[in-house]
């Protein structure tokens, strides 16, 4: 008879789209969290304290005490590009691989930016507002005037996959392009210019830096101010990059024309967050990478690297590679 082997333990946050699940099932001795919502705190730590395998999302904190706690951990990947929910350098020092979901979610984020555009430009939320709350009594010459994408400048601060994915669209829908990367990049289509050159000389601009110690409030009350009377924000990265009660303040003084914002400090959106009484403002519950497509691209992404992670191979995609370095 063959020896069994005890099956490596895997604790999932969270019920994904897919099969990448039940690829891990067969291989692995699967935990799923079934409950609805997250797991609270306690039950995270006690579920990874087993665990050999954690996949988990954007909205569980992995840190260091997590870490800590989770001496079997082997293996740790996220259904999210984005990792500042994970202490990265815990985990490599530890010699855990950490696995995220880039690529797969480039054109449906980029997407949501351009929608978010043209929503604030052209004022649709505010519009179907109108409508439905019956204020409509005549075609006028001057209803809901909004602004042109089109021979406007877009100021993208961030030149990753997304960022230039979005430079692209609004390059085709007739934008002018300016560029800004803590590393200056050469892309064809954007100028790259300085984030004050960026928040001087764009009519929209829109954030896709991810966050670390370095990008937290960047966009501050400082560099709100450096932007175009009438300009319009959008942010689709993370929440903390933008002073959200200095943009509250900035829309209400009618500074800035409008924003909008699928990312925030703490989600989801306190009921006393500034900005629920903030103007001109379009928000939506971090909604970037939501398409049915791209979240089953993410979940198989997230099984793969879990699967690679545990069985001692080289993650399809892992933040720490550091990690396989002897
Ligand atoms: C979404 O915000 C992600 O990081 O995947």
């Amino acid at each position: 008879m063959p020896e069994t082997t005890a099956k490596s333990r895997v604790f999932v946050t969270r019920t994904l789209p897919g099969s990448g699940l039940d690829r891990l099932r067969a291989e692995f001795d699967l935990e799923v969290w079934a409950e609805p919502g997250l797991p609270p705190r306690e039950a995270l730590l006690a579920a990874a304290a087993k665990a050999d395998g954690l996949l988990c999302l954007l909205s569980d904190r992995i840190d260091s005490e997590l870490l800590r706690r989770a001496p079997r951990l082997r293996a740790l990947s996220s259904c999210s590009v984005g990792l500042d929910h994970v202490d990265l350098a815990a985990a490599t020092a530890r010699r855990i691989p950490v696995g995220h979901t880039p690529g797969v979610l480039t054109d449906t984020t980029a997407e949501l930016v351009i929608s978010l555009l043209l929503a604030a430009a052209r004022r649709v939320v505010e519009a179907d507002r109108f409508v439905r709350e019956g204020r409509w009594r005549e075609w006028s010459p001057d209803l809901l005037l909004g602004r042109d994408l089109a021979g406007s400048t877009l100021g993208v601060i961030g030149l990753g996959a997304i960022g230039q994915a979005v430079a692209q669209r609004a390059g085709a829908l007739g934008m002018r392009v300016l560029g800004w990367n803590r590393t200056p990049r050469l892309i064809d289509g954007l100028a790259c210019v300085t984030l004050p050159e960026l928040l001087a000389g764009s009519d929209f601009v829109s954030v896709h830096v991810a966050l670390t110690p370095e990008t937290r409030g960047l966009l501050d009350a400082a560099a709100l101010a450096r932007m175009r009377p009438g300009a319009v924000l959008v942010n689709v990265a993370r929440g903390g990059i933008v002073d959200e009660t200095a943009l509250a303040e900035a829309l209400a003084r009618g500074r800035l024309a409008g924003a909008a914002l699928d990312v925030f400090e703490h989600e989801p959106l306190p009921p006393s967050s500034p900005l629920l009484a903030a103007p001109n403002l379009v928000l939506t519950p971090h909604i970037g990478s939501a398409s049915v497509r791209t979240r089953t691209r993410m979940a198989d992404l997230a099984a793969l690297n879990l699967r690679a992670g545990l069985r001692g191979e080289r993650m399809p995609h892992c933040a720490n590679p550091e990690v396989y370095e002897s």
